[in-house]
C-alpha cells in the first residue's frame, strides 16, 4: 500500500489507534453533556482544544473539562483563544459548578439566559470576553454562586435586581462595561445588593451608572472590603452610612460626580482612600484616626478653603498624599514630609505660600514633591534631598537665576525597568523568551492592570521582584506548573490605573498545554486566589493577542472531523494525504526556523563547542520592532550613523527604546555579531547607555538601547535642543562621562576602548545626567593593550598619536574626552572656521590671569557671566593634559574622574548650603544644579549686552 510506504511504523501504529478511537463508545460521560458539548462547539465554537475528539469527554480527559460521577462539573476554558457564541446549550451542563471562559476576546453575542439553570454554579467567569447586551437576570438564581465575574465585556443594561438573592457571594465583578442605571437596593418586592451581607467586593468601575449611590446599601452587618465605584456617573453624596462598614479597606470613589460633605469617620480599617474628580464640598475630611492610610487622592473637589490639616503629618502609614486643586493655603509646614513612609507628596494648584522647608527630618523614602502651581516664595534648600521637586508656577521661579532646575516643566520621568538582566545564552530561539531562570520558553504574555495600588512612585524596583516572588510561589504552592515569572513595563494608563507587563514562564517544558495555560489564567482573574500582595492592590489579567494554541489547531481539526462524522476508507486516505503533508510542512517550518535563528549552531554543541553566556537580552522578531517604529518611518529616526540610521521606537507598554539598524553594507557575520552583543551585554553601568535586546533576521541586525530622552550633549552646547547647562551641570555630565569610559577601561575584562568618545556620543538623560553611548561597536582590546585598526574615529577628537602608530589606546579616548571638555568650556565645536579647539584654548590661555583670562573670547557666553566658575581652571588643566600630544602625558580616565570629582566637590561646597533667599545674590545655589538646571536663554540675559564686570570685578 502507498500509505505504509510513505510512513514509517510509528505512524501506522498511531493510525490504528486513531481508528480505534474514532468507533470507542462513549464510556465515561453522561450522554446529554456530551450531546451539549458537541452542540457547543458545532454551531458556535471554533478553536476549541485538540483534545477535543472523540466521544467520552471525561474518560479521554478533555482538556479543561473534569468530571465527576459522569457529570461535567467543571469547565475552565480560560484564554482558549475561543469564538464564537455562547448558545443556551450550556444551561443544559447542570451538574457545573465552574464555568470560567475568561479571556476569550473572540466570544461574542449575548450571555444566554438558560445560564440560570446551572443551580451547582459556585464560580461563573467570563472576564475579558466580548459579550454585550444585558446581564440575564436569571444568574440571579444561582443561589450556590460564590463568584461573579463579569468584568471587560461590552453589557449594557442595568445591574439585576436579582443580584439581590445570591446570597453567598464575596465576590462581583463588573468592572469596565457599559452598565448604566442605579445600584440596585432592595424594596418589598424585588430584593437588591444591601441583601448581600457576606459580600466583600464590589467591583463596579468604568461604567455609565448613574443616580445617587443608596445610603441603604450599606449596613452594619455587612462585610465588605472593597467598594470601587469609580468613573461612573453617580451623584448626590456618600451615604454616611457607609461609615457603618467597619471592614472596609478600599475606597474608591474618583472620576464621578458626587457632591456634599465627606463623613468617613471610624473607618479605620481604610488603607485607600480615592475620592479625587468629584464635586464634595464642605470641610476637608479629617482623617486622622485612619492610621492604616498609605494612599489618599482627593484632588479637584470644592472643599472649603483650608490650611494644611495636622493629620497629612500624623498618618504612619501613609505613602502617598495627593492633593491637587484642593483650596490650600498658607503655610506648609516642615512635619508634612516626616511621616516615615511618604514617598509621594502631590499639593499642586493650590494657594500655599511662604517659605518651604522640608526640614531634616523628612521621609528618606519621599520621591516626589509637587507643588507646582501655588504661592511659594521663598525655599530652604536641602542639598540631600534626592528626589523630585517641582516649583514650576510659583512666585519663587521668577526670580533670576535661582532655582530655575526646579522651575521647569518636566517630563514624565522614565519609569526603570525592573525587568532583570539575567544569564541566558545567546541562541535566541525564534520567539522564544529568556526566563528569569534562563530557560527559553513560550511564556504566558499579558498585562496586569491594577483597579488600586497603595503607592504612587512606580520606581521601586523591589514592590516587583516581591511581586514576581510573590505570584510564582502562590501559582506553584497549587501545583501549576510555573516556573518563573517577570513583570516588567510598569506604566499608568491614561486613567491613572498602573498597568504592568506579565510573563509567565512554563516549567517542565518549553510551552504549557491547554490546561496548564487555562488553569493558570484563569486564577489571574481571580483575585481572591492570590494572598494580599500588598502594596499591590487587586487587578484584572489582559491576556495578550493570543496565537498560543492556534499553531497546534491547524494540525488537529482532521481529528476533530473523524471523531464527529462517520468514518470511510475515503476519509481515512484523505487523513493520511494530510497526515503526509503535515510532516512535510513540519520539516518546512523547522527549516523556515533554522534560517529565523542564526545561532541555531550553537544549540547542537556544534563546531564553537561550549555555548557563550550572555546576560539576558530580549530577541525582538523584526515584526516586533517594525511595528515599534511605525514601519521604520522617517518620523522616528533619531539619528544617523556610519553604522546606519537610529529610530525610536515604542513597545507595547509604550516603553520607548532607540533602535540601531544596521545598513545593508554593514552587515556583520552571525559569529561577529554575536561577539558584539556577547560582549555588550556584560556591560552594565548607569553612565553608559544599555543595551536592552536585539533583532537579528535574515538581512537585518539591529540593537536596542534604552531611550535616552535629552539627546546629545553636542545638542545641548550647540543650542539645538534647548537646553541650556550651568557650569556645576557641565562638570557634572564631564563626571558622568568619564565615569562611562573609566568603567569601559578598567572594569570590563578585557577592556574596551570607546574609540568614537565625541560631544555626540554623550547622551542626557531626563535627569541631564550623562551616558556614553555607541561603544563596543568595534573590536576587544586585546591582550597585548593595544590593537590595531582601520577605525577612524570622528575629525577633531582623534588622538595625534594614532596617526603616527595606527593604535588605538585607552589614551586615545582620553584625548577625544578632553577635547570634549574644552567644548564644554568654550561651547564651540573641535574645528570651527578651520581652527582647531585646543589650538585656540592654548593659545588664548593666561595662567596668570583669574579664569586664566578665557572670559571674553572664549568662554561659551552661556556660562561665562552666570556664576562664579568655581574650578574653572583646574577643569581646564586637566583638559590640557587630556589632549598631551604623548600618550604618556595623558592622565588615565580613572585619574580624570577624581579630579573631576574634586573639582565638582568643590564648586558645590560654597553655595549648597545657602538659603536661597536674595534674588540679587551672586552666588547660584549649585547644589540644586544637579538636578535639572535647564535655563532659559531669555531669562538668562535680557539683553545683548553681557554684564562682564561682575565677574572681573570679583
Ligand atoms: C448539585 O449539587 C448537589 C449537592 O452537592 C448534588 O446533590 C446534586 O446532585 C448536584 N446536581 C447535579 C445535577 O449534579
Ligand atoms: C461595545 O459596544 C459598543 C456599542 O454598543 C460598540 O461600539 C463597541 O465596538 C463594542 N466594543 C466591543 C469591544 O465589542
Ligand atoms: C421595587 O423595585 C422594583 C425595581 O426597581 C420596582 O419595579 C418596583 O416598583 C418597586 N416596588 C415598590 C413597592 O416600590
Ligand atoms: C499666606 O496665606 C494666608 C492665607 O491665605 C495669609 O493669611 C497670609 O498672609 C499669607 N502669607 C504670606 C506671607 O503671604
Ligand atoms: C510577598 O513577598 C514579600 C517579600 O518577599 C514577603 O515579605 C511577603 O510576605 C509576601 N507576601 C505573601 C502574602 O506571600
Amino acid at each position: 500500500m502507498i500509505v505504509s510506504q510513505l510512513m514509517g511504523p510509528k505512524q501506522q501504529i498511531f493510525l490504528l489507534f486513531l481508528f480505534l478511537q474514532v468507533f470507542a463508545i462513549a464510556a465515561k460521560t453522561d450522554t446529554g453533556d456530551f450531546a451539549v458539548l458537541s452542540a457547543l462547539m458545532k454551531d458556535s465554537w471554533k478553536n476549541k482544544p485538540s483534545s477535543w475528539t472523540g466521544g467520552d469527554p471525561c474518560g479521554d480527559k478533555w482538556e479543561g473539562i473534569q468530571c465527576s460521577n459522569s457529570r461535567i462539573t467543571d469547565m475552565v476554558l480560560s484564554g482558549q483563544g475561543l469564538a464564537g457564541k455562547l448558545t443556551g446549550d450550556i444551561g443544559n451542563l447542570i451538574a457545573l459548578e465552574k464555568l470560567d471562559l475568561s479571556l476569550n476576546k473572540d466570544l461574542t453575542g449575548n450571555l444566554p439566559p438558560t445560564i440560570g439553570n446551572l443551580k451547582n454554579l459556585t464560580y461563573l467567569s467570563v472576564h475579558g470576553c466580548s459579550f454585550s447586551g444585558p446581564i440575564p437576570d436569571t444568574i440571579g438564581s444561582l443561589k450556590q454562586l460564590l463568584y461573579l465575574s463579569l468584568g471587560a465585556n461590552n453589557f449594557t443594561g442595568e445591574i439585576p435586581h436579582s443580584f439581590g438573592n445570591l446570597l453567598k457571594l464575596y465576590w462581583l465583578d463588573i468592572t469596565d462595561n457599559n452598565i448604566s442605571g442605579e445600584i440596585p437596593v432592595s424594596n418589598e418586592t424585588s430584593p437588591g445588593l444591601d441583601l448581600l451581607v457576606g459580600i466583600q467586593h464590589f467591583h463596579f468601575g468604568q461604567n455609565e451608572l448613574e443616580g445617587t449611590i443608596p445610603p441603604q446599601l450599606f449596613s452594619s452587618k455587612m462585610n465588605l472590603l472593597h467598594v470601587l465605584f469609580d468613573d461612573n456617573r453617580l451623584t448626590g453624596s456618600i451615604p454616611s452610612t457607609i461609615t457603618l462598614v467597619r471592614t472596609l479597606e478600599v475606597i474608591k470613589l474618583d472620576r464621578n460626580s458626587l457632591s456634599g460633605v465627606v463623613n468617613l469617620s471610624g473607618l479605620v480599617s481604610l488603607t485607600e482612600l480615592y475620592l479625587s474628580n468629584n464635586k464634595l464640598t464642605g470641610p476637608m475630611p479629617d482623617l486622622g484616626d485612619m492610621n492604616r492610610l498609605t494612599y489618599v487622592d482627593m484632588s479637584n473637589n470644592s472643599f472649603d478653603a483650608s490650611s494644611i490639616p495636622q493629620w497629612f503629618s500624623s498618618l504612619q502609614s501613609l505613602t502617598t498624599l495627593i492633593m491637587e486643586n484642593t483650596l490650600l493655603q498658607g503655610r506648609i509646614p516642615v512635619s508634612l514630609f516626616s511621616s516615615a513612609q511618604l514617598q509621594t507628596i502631590v499639593l499642586s494648584n493650590n494657594k500655599l505660600n511662604g517659605t518651604l522647608d522640608i526640614g531634616t527630618s523628612y521621609s528618606r523614602k519621599l520621591k516626589l514633591i509637587d507643588l507646582q502651581k501655588n504661592d511659594i516664595t521663598q525655599f530652604t534648600e536641602v542639598y540631600e534631598y534626592n528626589g523630585a521637586l517641582k516649583l514650576q508656577g510659583n512666585p519663587i521661579c521668577g526670580k533670576k537665576g535661582l532655582l530655575e532646575n526646579y522651575c521647569i516643566v518636566s517630563q514624565q520621568p522614565q519609569v526603570p525597568n525592573s525587568a532583570q538582566r539575567n544569564n541566558c545564552d545567546i541562541a535566541c530561539r525564534s520567539n522564544q523568551i529568556c526566563s528569569p531562570n534562563c530557560k527559553y520558553a513560550y511564556p504566558i504574555t499579558g498585562t496586569l492592570r491594577f483597579l488600586f495600588v497603595s503607592f504612587q512612585d512606580l520606581g521601586d524596583a523591589s514592590y516587583y521582584q516581591s511581586l514576581e516572588a510573590n505570584l510564582t510561589k502562590t501559582f506553584q504552592s497549587q501545583k501549576l506548573p510555573v516556573d518563573s515569572i517577570r513583570v516588567s513595563d510598569q506604566r499608568r494608563d491614561m486613567h491613572g490605573y498602573l498597568e504592568l507587563r506579565l510573563q509567565i514562564f512554563p516549567s517542565g517544558s518549553d510551552r504549557f498545554n491547554r490546561t496548564g495555560f487555562s488553569m493558570i489564567t484563569s486564577q489571574l482573574n481571580n483575585f481572591g486566589f492570590f494572598p494580599p500582595l500588598y502594596p499591590f492592590g487587586s487587578f484584572h489579567f489582559i491576556l495578550d493577542n493570543n496565537e498560543y494554541f492556534t499553531v497546534h489547531n491547524k494540525s488537529s481539526n482532521i481529528g476533530i472531523i473523524i471523531g464527529a462524522s462517520a468514518v470511510g476508507f475515503a476519509l481515512l486516505l484523505l487523513l493520511l494525504v494530510a497526515l503526509v503533508y503535515a510532516f512535510n510542512q513540519r520539516r518546512k517550518v523547522e527549516r523556515a526556523s533554522q534560517l529565523r535563528d542564526p545561532f541555531a549552531s550553537w544549540d547542537n554543541n556544534g563546531k564553537s563547542g561550549s555555548r557563550p553566556q550572555i546576560t539576558g537580552l530580549r530577541c525582538f522578531s523584526f515584526e516586533e520592532i517594525k511595528k515599534s517604529t511605525s514601519n521604520f518611518s522617517d518620523a522616528n529616526i533619531i539619528g544617523t550613523g556610519g553604522y546606519g540610521k537610529v529610530y525610536r521606537g515604542i513597545l507595547t507598554g509604550g516603553i520607548q527604546v532607540a533602535i540601531k539598524r544596521a545598513e545593508q553594507g554593514s552587515l556583520q557575520g552571525s559569529v561577529e555579531f554575536k561577539t558584539e552583543i556577547e560582549l555588550l551585554s556584560m556591560i552594565y553601568h548607569k553612565n553608559l547607555v544599555s543595551l536592552l535586546g536585539f533583532c537579528y533576521e535574515v538581512g537585518e541586525q539591529m540593537l536596542v538601547y534604552e531611550y535616552v530622552s535629552n539627546g546629545s550633549l553636542k545638542d545641548s552646547i550647540s543650542g539645538k535642543s534647548g537646553i541650556r547647562l550651568s557650569w556645576e551641570r557641565r562638570l557634572k555630565i564631564a563626571l558622568d562621562s568619564a565615569r562611562g569610559l573609566a568603567y569601559l577601561h578598567d572594569h570590563v575584562n578585557p577592556p574596551i576602548i570607546h574609540r568614537d568618545v565625541k560631544s555626540s556620543n554623550i547622551l542626557l538623560d531626563d535627569q541631564l545626567n550623562g551616558k556614553v553611548a555607541d561603544f563596543g561597536l568595534s573590536k576587544l582590546l586585546g591582550p597585548s593593550s593595544h590593537v590595531s585598526d582601520n577605525v577612524k574615529g570622528t575629525m577633531g577628537y582623534v588622538d595625534p598619536e594614532y596617526y603616527l602608530t595606527l593604535h588605538s589606546t585607552e589614551k586615545s579616548d582620553v584625548y577625544s574626552f578632553g577635547v570634549i571638555m574644552l567644548e564644554l568650556i568654550t561651547g564651540r565645536k573641535p574645528i570651527e572656521h578651520g581652527r582647531y579647539i585646543v589650538t585656540v584654548v592654548k593659545m588664548a590661555m593666561d595662567k596668570t590671569k583669574h579664569l586664566y583670562n578665557l572670559q571674553h573670547l572664549i568662554l561659551d557666553p552661556t556660562i561665562a557671566f552666570s556664576s562664579t566658575l568655581k574650578g574653572l581652571e583646574k577643569f581646564v588643566d586637566l583638559a590640557m593634559r587630556c589632549v598631551e600630544e604623548l600618550r604618556v602625558n595623558r592622565p588615565t580616565m580613572t585619574e580624570v574622574v577624581k579630579e573631576i570629582e574634586n573639582i565638582l566637590q568643590q564648586a558645590c561646597l560654597h553655595s549648597d548650603v545657602e538659603m536661597v533667599s536674595n534674588s540679587n545674590s551672586q552666588h547660584v545655589s549649585s547644589g540644586s544644579s544637579f538636578y535639572s538646571p535647564i535655563i532659559n536663554k531669555d531669562q538668562e540675559y535680557s539683553s545683548g549686552s553681557f554684564p562682564y564686570s561682575e565677574i572681573e570685578l570679583k
